[in-house]
């Protein structure tokens, strides 16, 4: 509702000078946020330091269950550490230290008595560059189910194969082909192929950092798609350096600078009416 409102404000139309979009773009006035649903993901002063540089100051954002939510902001801000903390991808990172409070489902996810097997289970991971394991299309899907226990037979693994590749939207494209490597597919189907091997386990959320910057336009679309599908499941961070993308699957967006988050609210009022100077000169490209 709020961002049906600020379409509708007067001053909105100074929207009509930010490069390629229009009020048409933005997924929120379509699926205005979620404010309802119950929060995912609380996270409260947030602070990472790599060895003596502190790359996030003290972030505080709420994420909604069945919300996308893009991270975006200028190169060295903080997006790919804050995403690594929701996963605590961060533990692997040396000389990484992350301070303050995340919780996924009121959980703590810091707290020591925490499996971090099991985290990163909930919340999937997919990353910029496709990743497959050098193994079968087949294999790169059933690896981690198996792992899991989540498999009791060959059947029960043939459908969490088949159901992860459906609802990533390349069932299609290799069913005949499901032993030949991963590796051998495009680029587009092998980020599909990983956003399968993330949604084979079951996760909540899934993390996304960057996933369409090596995709030409039509994977990305593919892949936009996608993210609009699969929103109906599970709760979408996403960072990203397009902006067009970040209006066309974002309910909400943060826009961070210098290792601090300057603003969060629905897609639409980021980009058309920002409350920060410099959310304001980020998306109007004066800066970044
Ligand atoms: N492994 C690391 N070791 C030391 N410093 C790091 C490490 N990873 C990131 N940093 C630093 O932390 C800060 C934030 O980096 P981060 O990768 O989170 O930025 P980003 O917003 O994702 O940038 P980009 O858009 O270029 O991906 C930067 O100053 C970066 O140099
Ligand atoms: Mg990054």
């Amino acid at each position: 509702m709020f961002g049906n409102e600020v379409m509708t404000n007067p001053e909105t139309q100074s929207a009509k000078k930010l490069p390629g979009l229009s009020a048409d773009t933005f997924v929120s006035t379509k699926t205005t946020g979620k404010p309802q649903a119950p929060v995912k993901i609380h996270a409260e002063n947030v602070k990472v330091f790599y060895n003596d540089n502190q790359a996030l100051n003290g972030v505080h954002l709420d994420i909604h269950q069945n919300e996308v939510v893009a991270l975006i902001g200028p190169s060295g801000c903080g997006k790919s550490t804050f995403l690594r903390c929701i996963n605590r991808m961060n533990d692997t990172v040396a000389g990484a230290r992350v301070t303050g409070l995340i919780t996924v489902d009121d959980r703590d996810i810091y707290d020591p008595k925490l499996d971090v097997v099991l985290l990163r289970a909930q919340v999937g991971m997919v990353f910029q560059k496709p990743n497959p394991f050098p193994k079968s299309i087949f294999e790169n899907i059933a690896y981690a189910p198996r792992l899991h226990g989540l498999a009791r037979s060959k059947s029960d693994l043939d459908e969490i194969v088949e159901s992860s590749l459906r609802r990533a939207g390349i069932w299609e494209e290799v069913k005949d082909r499901l032993s030949s490597p991963g590796t051998g597919l495009s680029g587009g189907q092998q980020q599909r192929l990983c956003i399968a091997r993330a949604i084979a386990i079951n996760p909540d959320i899934i993390l996304m950092d960057e996933p369409c910057s090596a995709l030409d336009p039509i994977a990305t679309a593919r892949i936009e798609e996608l993210i609009h599908d699969l929103k109906s499941n599970y709760t979408i961070v996403i960072v990203t350096h397009n902006m067009q993308q970040a209006a066309r699957v974002a309910d909400r967006t943060a826009f961070f600078h210098l290792g601090n988050l300057i603003e969060v609210g629905p897609t639409d009022q980021i980009f058309i009416n920002p409350k920060e100077q410099k959310t304001e000169d980020y998306v109007t490209g004066r800066f970044g």
